[in-house]
């Protein structure tokens, strides 16, 4: 029995087109700017999101690294997502690596909410003398989309809301875009539209879009010039790069389409999910991410997710009551189908011990 493997969308294997692409590139020393391939796939990202220029980097992790340490001085807070990656999932490199301090807000949906910010406003802005006691709030930071709050996309009037906020304020804008272009197929809106008000973006190559590694960040020359620095102070430089940028390339010239499709399987296994008893809010499928809910009257959730290991069905250990489900381009309608069908004999697991 295969397992049907809905961990991540991180699980994508670069297919045969793009390992020819990656094996054919021509290549150079990135240190001296001469890798064709490299200098290819930055022009063409900066070109794709509108911004004067972008930096080609290992992870999306490092990317959101680079984006705030290039920008933002020691010292300084910033407001971010509190169910965000950048605060749960990177380490601390905020802390550790940027010396900022972190102001968690909660962002239902994957938005702020804007009574939260204007009343709550929680330090002094870089041109707003407060007390002498505080950090001086430089940054704000965006997921898009969320992945911890289900995929949600943030929308182009919320993020101009979002950036007319931030500049009014003198802050930076920076949105980790790791799945961007899940959110500009999903809004049916071009990318650079969802770039526009941000100062700095980071986004993956790796996920949905194929590539077995790599990220961008895109903004203005300066602010990618400075970033090449400090990709270069963390360790992040690399020569002959253009093997791996070949992959990001190919995964941004013919994966963006079709993560439609990944949307289209996803909803067809929250309606799957919901029919065999699990609670799904279906208006919050908006991309390749199902979050579903265990009812009381089901196993346990730490049985379930044993039960689901059983069955070869794939998916990281539950929040609470909450388990995730990613797909991705190496699933097929036909896989969620099964994973159901396997889950189906979980879930009547109550009617069978009752
Ligand atoms: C929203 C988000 N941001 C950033 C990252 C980090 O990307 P990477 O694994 O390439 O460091 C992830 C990874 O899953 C993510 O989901």
């Amino acid at each position: 029995m295969p397992p049907i493997d809905l961990r991540s969308d991180t699980l994508t294997a670069p297919c045969k087109t793009m390992r020819t692409r990656m094996a054919t590139a021509e290549v150079g020393d990135d240190y001296y700017r001469e890798d064709p391939t490299v200098r290819e796939l930055e022009d063409y990202t900066a070109e794709l999101l509108g911004k004067e220029a972008a930096l080609f980097v290992l992870s999306g992790t490092m990317g959101n690294l680079l984006s705030i340490r290039a920008q933002v001085p020691p010292g300084s807070a910033a407001l971010v997502s509190s169910s965000s990656h950048l605060h749960l999932n990177e380490t601390g490199h905020l802390a550790s690596i940027c010396g900022i301090t972190s102001h968690p807000v909660p962002t239902p949906a994957g938005k702020y909410l804007m009574t939260d910010l204007e009343k709550n406003w929680p330090v002094p802005t870089g041109s707003q003398r407060g007390s002498v006691l505080n950090p001086r709030l430089k940054l704000i930071a965006i997921e898009n989309t969320h992945n911890g709050e289900g995929g949600r996309c943030l929308d182009l009037a919320y993020l101009d809301k979002l950036g007319r906020f931030a500049r009014e304020r003198a802050l930076t804008f920076h949105m980790d875009g790791a799945r961007l272009f899940n959110a500009a197929v999903s809004l049916g809106v071009e990318a650079s539209a969802l770039a526009a008000p941000l100062d700095s973006i980071s986004f993956c190559l790796s996920k949905g879009l194929g590539a077995p590694g790599g990220a961008m960040i895109v903004g203005d020359r300066d602010f990618i010039e400075e970033a090449r620095h400090w990709r270069q102070m963390v360790g992040g430089g690399m020569r002959q790069a253009g093997v791996l940028a070949a992959a990001g390339l190919f995964a941004l010239e013919q994966n963006i389409d079709r993560l439609g499709e990944d949307h289209v399987i996803a909803r067809r296994l929250a309606e799957g999910l919901l029919s065999l008893g699990l609670t799904v809010d279906l208006s919050a499928v908006e991309t390749n991410i199902v979050m579903a809910y265990l009812p009381s009257h089901l196993p346990s959730p730490a049985t379930f997710h044993q039960l689901l290991t059983d069955e070869n069905v794939l998916v990281l250990p539950p929040k609470g009551n909450r388990f995730r489900f990613v797909i991705h381009k190496d699933l097929s309608a036909d896989d969620v189908d099964l994973a159901l069908t396997r889950m189906g004999t979980i879930t009547n697991y109550d009617r069978r011990f009752r």
